[in-house]
């Protein structure tokens, strides 16, 4: 697995073509498909579903791309969808545990199935969430906006909650990846990888530019520099 892994937000996708702007945006060098699941009540917004996931996964499959799927469940509840998520072809799947009435079942479920699971954080929802469910975690994923809508602004204070995190994850010795979402971009990415994270989700950072592959390489060039 490479060190940092750039995951494009496909809400900010154009969704009348998605396959064909999927395939760009991986074509272009992106390393995970970010796939914002929305329900209008957990988060006031609704989005894509199984469904999607499934033909967009078969699109990506019949264009040769294997790159994995990773589904970001902003949904309460959350358990009738995971097995939906894992037949569509969902590769890693989180959700935000205060959405969830059983989170240790939630993340059986998940891992059950065969995928990666994961726990979000909202801006001001509390790490200790975190304690009891470390050794069952592959991702941990902090949101950086208030789940919802693209184009926001990175709210600076996620910096310190990285550093937290990071150092829960190193004094755990498990190999748990640290994703970010909401706000990314070109000049804030080197900040928020020196602070612990090695996952970045961006959405309209990427998408609202003409030439993916330019921001991309500008992003990893951030990050080895
Ligand atoms: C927000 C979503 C994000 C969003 C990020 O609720 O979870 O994935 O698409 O968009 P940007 O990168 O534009 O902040
Ligand atoms: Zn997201």
């Amino acid at each position: 697995m490479k060190e940092f892994l750039i995951c494009p937000s496909i809400l900010s996708a154009d969704f009348a073509r998605l396959g064909e702007d999927v395939s760009q945006v991986l074509n272009a060098g992106a390393d995970v498909v970010h796939f914002d699941v929305m329900d209008n009540h957990y988060v006031p917004n609704l989005t894509i579903g199984p469904l999607v996931c499934q033909a967009l996964r078969a699109d990506m499959d019949r264009r040769g791309l294997t790159v994995p799927i990773d589904v970001h469940l902003m949904v309460k509840p959350v358990d009738r969808l995971v097995p939906d998520f894992i037949k569509a072809g969902a590769s890693i799947i989180t959700f935000h545990p205060e959405a969830s009435e059983h989170i240790d079942r939630t993340l059986q479920l998940i891992k059950a199935g065969g995928a990666q699971a994961g726990l979000v954080f909202n801006p001001a929802t509390p790490l200790h969430y975190l304690d009891h469910v470390m050794d069952k975690l592959d991702v941990i994923l902090l949101m950086s906006v208030n789940p919802g809508f693209g184009g926001q602004s990175f709210i600076p204070g996620t910096l310190d909650k990285i550093r937290q995190v990071r150092q829960r994850i190193e004094a755990s010795g498990r190999d748990i990846r640290l994703q970010i979402d909401g706000g990314v971009k070109v000049d804030n990415i080197a900040e928020i990888a020196a602070a612990g994270a090695d996952m970045f989700v961006a959405g309209s950072a990427i998408f609202n530019q003409p030439d993916y592959r330019a921001v991309i390489d500008q992003m990893r060039a951030e990050l080895q520099g």
